[in-house]
């Protein structure tokens, strides 16, 4: 059963991800949303319908695009407030049946190779049936310090192996070391597991986040597909990722190495790695004359952008706002919104 993951910011592709339309709300990559994409991606004969926990704020953003796709949710849990992704599925594990295997996609990801996509879910059944927590290892190509790093241990069964370390956002220095090993990978962020195992591994590390999720989920208001958690409650469960509450401390962890063409679209030069640009390396979008310029991504939702003889600019325009900077400086966007927020 798939489980999206919608409660997420996107801060880093402002300006056309904003708190009231973030990042998996947007078409950045094809003429569907990326939270429309993740849906299409667990759709069809093997899948259950899907359980999507998002904020409460962007209930009919969520109801719409599914409904837009004819991709019918069992449930759409609606946090009061987010606290990170350990009990956000914590909520979808207790709606779930408690021997469905549970595939955790964030709603944000791009997999080029869905197919691919599928033979490691395939791979890693078994395992998840005997209780395992699975996650999918993407090859890293740069000591990246957002994300989380695997060791991939001995195999288990065909293409899965046994995490022999989970380590979420290491340092710089630390994120090198396992580059140059040779034998890590990246998390990629989604996970399969029984919805008991992940609640038993719960109570074992974090019984705090499972009590708030459970006495929520007593308390909840039911309104159609629309589940609605105590507020009360659910606010008063610590706030902690899936990575650090159980993935680097549990036991029976493995990981699937997979080439699927993973990314998680984390900033504007990653949306320009990964879009299909012109001979001249350009990647536009929207209302956008681009003369004599190469390797550029140009973006509008609404203003006309004129731009000649330039070169590696990112461009951004969405309603009154503007975002300007050099290829490579992406996430200073970052820099740019905390220096918004002082003025
Ligand atoms: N419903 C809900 N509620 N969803 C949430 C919440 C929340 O409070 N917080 C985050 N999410 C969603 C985000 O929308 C995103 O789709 C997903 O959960 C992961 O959250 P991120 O905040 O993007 O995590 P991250 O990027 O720091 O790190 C994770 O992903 C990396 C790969 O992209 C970790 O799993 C890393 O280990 C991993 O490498
Ligand atoms: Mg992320």
């Amino acid at each position: 059963m798939p489980v999206i993951l919608s409660g997420g910011s996107g801060t880093r592709l402002w300006p056309m991800s904003r708190p009231e339309r973030p990042k998996q709300f947007l078409a950045l990559t094809a003429a569907e949303t990326m939270l429309q994409l993740t849906a299409a991606r667990a759709h069809g004969d093997a899948f259950a319908a899907p359980i999507v926990v998002a904020n409460a704020a962007h209930a009919d953003q969520v109801e719409t695009q599914l409904a837009e796709i004819t991709a019918s949710p069992q449930a759409i849990i609606l946090e009061p407030a987010g606290r990170n992704t350990a009990p956000a599925i914590a909520l979808a594990a207790l709606e779930a049946d408690g021997n469905a295997p549970l595939l955790v996609m964030p709603s944000d990801h791009v997999i080029a190779d869905p197919d691919a996509f599928h033979a490691a879910i395939h791979a890693a059944l078994p395992l998840v049936e005997d209780g395992w927590l699975v996650t999918f290892g993407i090859t890293p190509d740069a000591p990246e310090t957002g994300y989380g790093y695997i060791k991939v241990g001995d195999e288990v069964a065909t293409g899965v192996h046994r995490v022999a370390r989970f380590v979420e956002k290491p340092q710089r220095e630390v994120a090198e070391a396992m580059i140059a090993s040779g034998d890590h990978a990246w998390n990629g962020g989604i996970f399969l597991f029984c919805a008991d195992a992940y609640l038993s591994a719960l109570e074992q590390f974090r019984p705090d986040i499972l009590s708030a999720a459970k006495a929520s989920m007593e308390g909840a208001r039911r309104e159609g597909v629309r589940v609605y958690p105590d507020k009360s409650e659910f606010e008063a469960s610590p706030s902690d990722s899936i990575d650090y509450a159980i993935m680097e401390k549990a036991e029976r962890v493995a990981v699937v190495p997979v080439a699927m063409g993973w990314s998680d679209v984390g900033s504007w030069d990653a949306l320009h790695a990964i879009a299909g640009n012109d001979e001249h390396g350009n990647v536009v979008n929207g209302d956008a004359i681009v003369l004599d310029s190469r390797n550029c991504l140009v973006r509008s939702d609404g203003a006309q952008i004129a731009m000649v003889g330039v070169e590696d600019l990112i461009v951004v325009a969405s309603g009154n706002d503007i975002l300007i900077l050099p290829r490579g400086r992406s996430q200073d966007v970052k820099l740019l919104q905390e220096e918004m927020k002082r003025k």
